[in-house]
């Protein structure tokens, strides 16, 4: 198999961070071109400098670009559940290393036309930046062979009854993006609310001797306590389940919908809005995961993080 060659949009976030770890664990599949950080769970600030102190600690080199500040039109709402730094209690390392000079809606410009209609891009945050590459570049969407978006739900959000955290902080992002005619793959919640993080991966966790191993481990703990104070069930793991749908795709079940933004709804602003019954008579413009192998996707993370192992 061809390595895919991916820019990684994250708004880095404690999920965020086991997903750019498994990403990186996971060169053999992708050919990783950036990160690009956009504000979300926290500030753009953080989540980019987040972003590079993961690249450093887990011994890699990849480029990071520092992205939008505040979505396209409305005000940012930080997430409550990743701490004020955003990686919960973890503390990493301040990298020595600068940002790409370039703000990340250029970088992503730039390594689409590097790759010539190759490029994909995972955007596990708010769609800001990706929004920002189309609004500058419309050729880009000729340029892009597919986004796969941790965002958005078929039922029911996290932040209002129907809005998904990523699509409800910039609604208006997530519609340049969803009516971009770019193939898109949406990884919501109706997948990723259904891996609960299971005491054996834990355990198996503590058996891995590696810096991935051990941040992802920091992070788990941090969830966890996070979950018994909110009274919650176990930690879900939402973005990294997008990464899985990109190199074990056999894990997921697809449906292609017509599939847009509310942008004015009193109740409903930020909702993902699918035509299940094609009633509009639209070409579908989304697959879309509606359920997941949970066992073979934990398989699948076990595996990866065992590569990491130094003392195998
Ligand atoms: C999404 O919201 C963020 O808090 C997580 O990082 C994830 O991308 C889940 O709704
Ligand atoms: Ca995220």
């Amino acid at each position: 198999m061809n390595r895919i060659p991916v820019v990684i949009d994250v708004d880095t976030g404690t999920d965020d961070a086991i997903c750019m770890t498994a990403a990186i664990l996971n060169q053999d599949k992708l050919d990783i071109k950036a990160f690009t950080a956009v504000c979300g769970n926290v500030s753009v600030e953080k989540t980019s400098q987040n972003t590079l102190d993961i690249v450093d600690y887990l011994g890699t080199s990849y480029p990071v670009a520092a992205g939008a500040s505040k979505p396209l039109v409305q005000n940012i709402t930080f997430a409550i559940s990743h701490g004020s730094t955003g990686l919960g209690d973890v503390q990493l390392p301040t990298s020595s290393r600068d940002f790409l000079p370039d703000p990340a809606c250029e970088v992503i410009y730039r390594c689409a036309k590097e790759e010539n209609g190759n490029l994909e891009v995972l955007a596990t945050g708010p769609l800001t930046n990706v929004a920002l590459a189309i609004r500058n570049h419309p050729d880009i969407c000729s340029l892009i062979r597919r986004i796969t978006i941790m965002g958005g739900s078929l039922i029911g959000g996290n932040m209002t009854p129907v809005s998904e955290f990523n699509i409800y902080n910039d609604p208006e992002a997530a519609k340049i993006v969803f009516e971009s005619g770019i193939e898109l793959v949406m990884v919501g919640l109706d997948v990723t609310l259904k891996p609960c993080l299971p005491t054996e991966v834990v355990e198996e966790m503590n058996k891995i001797s590696s810096p991935h191993a051990d941040l992802v481990r920091r992070i788990f703990s941090f969830m966890q306590r996070r979950s018994a104070e909110f009274g919650g069930d176990a930690p879900n793991l939402h973005d990294v389940i997008a990464l899985a749908s990109i190199v074990a795709p056999k894990l997921f079940t697809m449906k292609d919908y017509y599939t847009t933004i509310e942008l004015n709804g009193a109740l409903t602003r930020g909702m993902t809005v699918a035509d299940f019954r094609n009633v509009s008579e639209k070409a579908p413009n989304v697959h879309a995961a509606v359920d997941i192998d949970i066992d073979g996707f934990w398989k699948w993370f076990i595996a990866v993080m065992r590569s990491s192992d130094t003392e195998k």
